[in-house]
């Protein structure tokens, strides 16, 4: 018998399981049957008009804080310049593409540049402003800092906020914060359904059969859990994809001229969105996102499993019955027998013959029955971003060698990333 989600799962869960954290593999089934049709390849394009959308309004923010182009030469733009936070943007853009794929609602961050939102007692329905990356950011830090001792885990949650009532009982309270952000899009996105709209969005895929009609039936808890991993594993991850492939771009200009020549050989000069038809087979573009993927993995932390009883033979090693394994996607894509020079930023590596070899060790997304279901829809987002962030702006870093924060939590965290941002030479683009 194959190993199983491992028991981290289960202590984390709430009160309902969702996709991600279900340890049970018949319920795992259920719900991924229940799922498929709303992630399958085939209805991308029913979801690519919301990317589209989410793109006109990530352009129309940098745009308003496009500077003169930086002075050939200069490598240090002057620090007024550095307008754009590139990490806060993508993932405005992420959360704001999620809520409109997942709940047809429209969040706004990308307009207001800022990502505050209503969160919703669970106990007395009152509304409360609350900034919604925060709250998810120390939510997956608390949890990723003391759930190792699975026996141990609710009362060091209790022992945390007793000695550590600055870090950990302001990380708790906006965790917090995170579940009635979570509880109030099921909550809105409900009465919407109850009211009898039939909107084309994940939540109506949650609600009923999408060939016979049939309603799930499924418990509220259910319904706020799947809520929950859709807003989390559906925005934090791709957008961390999205700022790191930018910053190995710009630490390494000559994959991104190679990359723009493709992108803009394959759009008009003046399309300014890039349509999802003519970007997605680019060779080169779809190498530079699996290089980035494959140097700084969204998720970095072994994700544990959890052997059978009988024990299991893993790369020739017998492990005992009931054990945890788990290996980091950050350590097996540095396997150098698979990727030489595996800290060089080299898309060519995915291009050719031999680049099929390299996919057994390219884990970014898991593998197998628990590998990412949202995959399809995350190179969606990357490639329409990518190609028309590309085509319309050249941006530079604080300096040649700035370096980003990194936190290591369920994922891999980027503090802020400020970049200078102009438009391109319309000569270049042959306008
Ligand atoms: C670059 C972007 C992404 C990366 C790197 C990524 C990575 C992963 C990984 C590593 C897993 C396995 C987690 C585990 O075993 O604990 C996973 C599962 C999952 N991902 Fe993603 N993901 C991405 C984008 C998305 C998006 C856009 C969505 C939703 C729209 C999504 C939804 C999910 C869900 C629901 C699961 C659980 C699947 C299951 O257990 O059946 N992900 N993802």
């Amino acid at each position: 018998m194959p190993s199983s989600k491992d028991r981290f799962y289960s202590v984390l869960a709430g009160s309902h399981y969702h996709l991600a954290d279900v340890v049970d593999k018949p319920e795992h089934a259920r719900k991924r049957k229940m799922m498929a049709a709303a992630y399958a390849l085939k209805n991308l394009e029913e979801w690519e008009h919301k990317v589209a959308d989410k793109m006109v309004r990530f352009l129309r923010a940098a745009d308003t804080v496009c500077t003169a182009p930086l002075p050939m030469g200069q490598t240090h733009p002057d620090v007024a310049d550095l307008a754009f936070d590139y990490r806060s943007y993508t993932n405005f853009f992420t959360l704001d593409a999620i809520a409109d794929i997942g709940l047809s609602e429209l969040l706004g961050f990308l307009d207001a540049g800022d990502d505050e939102c209503d969160a919703e007692d669970r106990t007395d329905g009152s509304l409360r402003r609350v900034k919604f990356r925060e709250a998810l950011y120390a939510t997956a830090r608390a949890q990723s800092e003391i759930v190792w001792a699975y026996d141990w885990y609710k009362f060091n949650v209790w022992l945390s906020k007793l000695l550590s009532p600055r870090y950990f009982s302001r990380l708790w309270k906006l965790n917090e914060n995170w579940n009635d952000i979570v509880y109030h899009r099921a909550t809105k996105r409900l009465s919407r359904y109850d009211k009898g709209e039939k909107l084309s969005d994940f939540f109506q895929v949650l609600m009923e059969d999408q060939r016979s009609g049939q309603p799930h039936n499924l418990e509220w808890g259910e319904l706020v859990a799947e809520t929950s991993i859709m807003m989390n594993a559906g925005s934090d991850t791709t957008a961390l994809a999205m700022a790191n492939v930018m910053y190995l771009l710009l630490k390494n200009p000559g994959a991104l001229c190679k990359l723009r020549a493709e992108v803009d050989a394959a759009l008009l000069p003046d399309e300014a969105v890039a349509p999802y038809q003519k970007v997605k087979y680019l060779p080169y573009l779809r190498a530079v996102l699996d290089e980035a993927l494959r140097v700084i993995p969204p998720t970095t932390f072994g994700l544990p499993r959890r052997t059978p009883a009988e024990g299991l033979t893993i790369g020739g090693q017998f492990v005992p019955g009931d054990t945890s394994v788990s290996i980091s996607a950050y350590v097996a894509h540095r396997d150098a027998s698979l990727f030489p020079e595996p800290e060089a930023f080299r898309p060519e590596r995915w291009l050719g013959d031999e680049a099929k070899a390299l996919q057994s060790g390219f884990i970014p997304f898991s593998t197998g029955a628990r590998g990412c279901i949202g995959r399809n829809i995350s190179y969606l987002e990357q490639t329409v971003l990518l190609a028309s962030v590309v085509h319309r702006y050249e941006l530079a870093l604080t300096s040649p060698d700035w370096e980003p924060e990194r936190v290591e939590g369920t994922t891999y965290q980027m503090g802020k990333m400020p970049v200078k941002i102009w438009r391109r030479d319309p000569a270049a683009l042959g306008v």
